[in-house]
């Protein structure tokens, strides 16, 4: 377990929206005052999608209080898919995010999930990370931030109840076969996430609530959202009432 977990509840998806891009604003000028950067890996899902349009909107707080040359973006995990295609996750955030605020292109880390070869697509990204944070080989480099979502079977990022990637020990990044959805994903391993210096979950509607409850009330590895600890860093739930029951 990290040193520290924290459960925030909110009335709706969209006050969770608001909490998390204060939290985002709160870890991304407490990074930059520090080190001068922001690393942050973002989630694909519904739930995040309210958070990057608050960030983007130039009538909220929020995107004048980020010195956005300053941020370094990343994604936790990537469809099987080109940029372009509706299911991107780089798409979703390209267009209610990245496309809206100053940030230069050469921040833009995204996973080239256009490669056929989702194995090679996964092992590119690795060392794309490894190269930005100059991290060896057997290293974890620790993301300032984090962000995640949870599936009703347990799922975050794209670790999947029974896949191969929840065994992954060594790599930063790998390609996994998701049988119930009949496609690769590429994505963040648990020792990756777990390095990181906060991990923040946006978790949303009725349908989650059962496994909210299981994961934040007992030891359920079964569901690999619950395997998120991280060794040094923060971990933060934000949930709306209906995902906490
Ligand atoms: C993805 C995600 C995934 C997501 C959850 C929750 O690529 O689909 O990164 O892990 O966060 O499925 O999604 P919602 O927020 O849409 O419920």
């Amino acid at each position: 377990m990290g040193q520290q977990r924290s459960i925030i509840i909110k009335s709706d998806p969209a006050a969770v929206a608001t909490a998390g891009a204060e939290a985002f604003v709160a870890a991304a000028n407490s990074a930059i005052a520090s080190t001068g950067r922001f690393t942050v890996a973002l989630s694909g899902g519904s739930t995040p999608k309210a958070l990057f349009a608050l960030l983007a909107d130039p009538n909220q707080p929020y995107r004048n209080q980020l010195s956005w040359d300053r941020l370094y973006i990343f994604w936790g995990d990537e469809r099987h898919v080109p940029p372009d295609d509706p299911n991107s996750n780089y798409l979703m955030a390209y267009t209610n995010l990245l496309s809206k605020v100053p940030i230069p292109e050469a921040n833009i880390h995204r996973i080239q999930a256009e490669n056929g070869d989702s194995t090679a697509a996964a092992a590119d990204y690795q060392s794309d990370i490894q190269t930005f944070f100059h991290a060896a080989p057997g290293t974890f480099p620790a993301f300032d931030l984090i962000l995640l979502g949870m599936g009703p079977d347990g799922h975050t990022a794209s670790l999947f109840p029974n896949t191969t990637a929840l065994t992954e020990t060594t790599k930063l990044v790998t390609s996994t076969w998701v049988e119930k959805l009949h496609t690769d994903r590429i994505t963040f391993t648990y020792p990756l996430i777990n390095a990181a210096k906060a991990v923040l979950f946006l978790v949303t509607g009725a349908d989650k609530a059962p496994v909210v409850k299981t994961i934040l009330t007992s030891d359920a590895p079964q569901y690999p959202a619950s395997n998120i600890r991280p060794t040094t860093g923060t971990l933060t739930w934000i949930l709306d009432t209906a995902a906490a029951g």
